[in-house]
């Protein structure tokens, strides 16, 4: 049976089910990971957080973004993730939906850089891009094949170099 895959708004009450999805996608471990020293006290990108819901299962699919500031300028980026599908929901396109509705309210809203640690082959596919070596410091650390990029504004990246904080850590000099 094909999934209908329609992303919706999350909503505060979806939290505990989108902690238990990604709980299962990702493992108990997965707040140790490097990005999500860039979610701690930061708050998600305005509307963009979204869900896929399906009868009888509930939530499938969720995505979330969250502000960054890159280097003493304070560049601007949103982090993409985490991304998660249900285990028995995968290889559906859910993902790829997910995404590609997202990404394209981050370019309405005018954001003009996301960024993410993952896998290059699947995020490829919406136009991501490995980042150049040593452009970008993480508070953590990341295997540089994995930290990834997409310019929603031609030529954004080449303003970003240095190190990424959360939105709140940031304070300009
Ligand atoms: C990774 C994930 C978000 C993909 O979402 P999805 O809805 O299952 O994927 P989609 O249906 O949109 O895309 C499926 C395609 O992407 C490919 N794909 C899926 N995960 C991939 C990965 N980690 N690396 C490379 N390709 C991948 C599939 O092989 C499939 O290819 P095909 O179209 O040629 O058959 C989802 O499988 C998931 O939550 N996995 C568990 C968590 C995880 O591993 N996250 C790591 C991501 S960095």
């Amino acid at each position: 049976m094909n999934t209908p895959c329609l992303p919706e708004a999350a909503t505060p009450a979806d939290e505990p089910a989108i902690e238990t999805l990604l709980d299962q996608a990702f493992g108990l471990s997965r707040r140790t990971k490097t990005s999500y020293r860039l979610r701690e006290g930061n708050t998600a990108a305005e509307g963009l957080s979204m869900v896929v819901r399906e009868p009888g299962l509930g939530i499938v699919g969720t995505i979330s973004y969250w502000p960054l500031r890159i280097g003493a300028d304070g560049t601007k980026a949103l982090l993409l993730g985490p991304i998660a599908i249900h285990p028995e929901r995968q290889n559906r396109g859910i993902g790829m939906a997910l995404m590609r509705t997202t990404l394209a309210k981050a370019a309405e809203q005018g954001h003009a850089l996301i960024v993410l640690v993952g896998d290059a082959p699947y995020y490829a596919r919406v136009g991501f891009m490995k980042v150049p070596d040593g452009q970008l410091l993480l508070p953590g650390p990341v295997d540089p094949k994995r930290l990834l990029f997409l310019e929603l504004r031609a030529g954004a990246l080449s303003a970003a170099k240095g190190l990424v904080l959360p939105e709140n850590r940031y304070h300009a000099a």
